[in-house]
């Protein structure tokens, strides 16, 4: 009796040590955060232990997070919901119900999830989609670009750029009666680094006649050349991305070869010969002051020329829209761009910022300090935050005003 009280009892503090992660005091429901943290931290373990054991990629253990969260298409008595395909990649369409007293806008989506995980159906990215379709009146198309692995970089960037061009073209627009001049590219996370690179890429593609209105840019991950940004070294441990599950999304985008991976973890993966290209990740030039803060600049030791050679996305503004000449900035349309304090990514988009505006380009950076990275897709039981609500009419705020 007394030694099986004690296993209890120690099972519990175990529990309890396991549950338990030092939040910021600022963070509001602290209990769902914690909760949730520590359900990805478990299947984190044992996604670990699994791939240890020959049994299946680590990622494709990280997947369950989202089979669980998928919902089936169903339409509302505001939004037609299908899923469909655009140009061969797969798409979930939201079409408002309402009359539409004119032309409608677009948003194109594409949902986080470091390039390997997610889906336009889990319910968390489909609420975030039907808001915005019922909310502004507009076409939604969420886009289900190929994962990472087995699919690596362009594909992920090329899926969501075919679907694009293909709903940019004049028929296809008039088809859902939407306005060429109201059309916007969305993401956040992963999904905002492809909706920055999507935006990048329209304006120098002779093909497309249609130019997008804006981008609406969540949380995204801008950059790989320096992981040592002082948001990475603030939030490493913070939920629910720590800096080495960015680390190995980042890696994981390009390859699954670990040798890139433990390259990164390190900040040793861009060789002397792309040195030219620091200045512009270069935070301590970037960065407002507020936002540099204590920290020490610190250039990173050159990685080998081998990787780079063998994964160039790694130097791809593809990938890290960063990477862009002001030039190409300047013809970029006008954006929002929403950062977290508690988040490794805080600095791209805080980067991302200042160089758009420096180029001219009308922003509207909101940074929230109560935030952490991912927050704004909790918006309905067991993972709904005020938070999430308020993020989100942020964004939807935005789109009004400006698409
Ligand atoms: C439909 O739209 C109205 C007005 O925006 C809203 O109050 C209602 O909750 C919406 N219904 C659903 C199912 O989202
Ligand atoms: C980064 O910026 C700082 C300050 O603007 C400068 O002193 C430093 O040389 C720069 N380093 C690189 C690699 O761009």
């Amino acid at each position: 009796m007394g030694a099986r009280l004690l296993c209890l009892g120690l099972l519990a503090a175990l529990l309890g040590y396991y549950i338990y992660s030092p939040l910021p005091e600022d963070v509001a429901q602290p209990w769902t955060v914690m909760l949730t943290s520590a359900a990805l931290r478990a299947l984190a373990h044992l996604s670990e232990a699994a791939e240890l054991l020959g049994l299946m990629n680590y990622m494709e253990g990280l997947r369950l997070i989202t089979a669980v969260e998928l919902v089936a298409p169903t339409s509302d008595e505001n939004v037609t919901v299908t899923d469909t395909e655009f140009s061969g990649v797969p798409v979930r369409l939201f079409l408002p119900r309402r009359a539409p007293g004119g032309l409608r806008r677009a948003v194109v989506y594409f949902h986080g999830g470091g390039w390997c995980l997610g889906d336009a159906g889990m319910h968390g990215y489909d609420l975030v989609s039907r808001r915005i379709s019922n909310e502004i009146n507009a076409v939604v198309v969420s886009v289900n670009y190929r994962l990472a692995p087995p699919h690596h970089f362009p594909a992920q960037f090329e899926d969501v750029y075919s679907v694009t061009k293909f709903f940019l073209q004049s028929e296809v627009l008039s088809q859902y009666g939407v306005d060429p001049e109201r059309v916007c590219v969305a993401g956040d996370s992963a999904g905002g680094n492809l909706a920055a690179a999507v935006a990048q890429q329209l304006v120098e593609d002779p093909e497309v006649k249609t130019k997008l209105r804006a981008q609406l840019l969540i949380y995204p991950a801008l950059q790989v050349l320096d992981l040592d940004l002082p948001s990475y070294r603030d939030n490493a441990e913070k939920p629910l991305l720590p800096r080495s599950l960015m680390v190995r999304f980042w890696s994981e985008y390009f390859t699954s070869d670990p040798a890139l991976r433990e390259a990164m973890a390190s900040n040793r993966h861009v060789p002397a010969e792309a040195a030219q290209l620091l200045p512009l990740v270069n935070w301590s030039r970037w960065l407002p002051a507020e936002m540099r803060r204590a920290h020490a600049y610190a250039r990173a030791a050159p990685g080998s020329a081998e990787l780079a050679r063998r994964y160039p996305g790694l130097l791809d503004p593809r990938a890290s829209p960063l990477l862009a000449s002001e030039a190409r900035l300047r013809r970029l349309p006008r954006a929002f761009i929403l950062t977290c304090e508690h988040d490794v990514l805080r600095d791209d988009g805080a980067m991302y910022a200042v160089r758009l505006r420096e180029a001219g380009v009308p922003v509207t950076h909101l940074h929230a300090k109560d935030a952490f990275h991912g927050a704004m897709t909790f918006l309905a039981w067991p993972l709904e935050l005020a938070l999430g609500h308020r993020l989100l009419s942020a964004c939807v705020g935005w789109l009004r005003e400006n698409l």
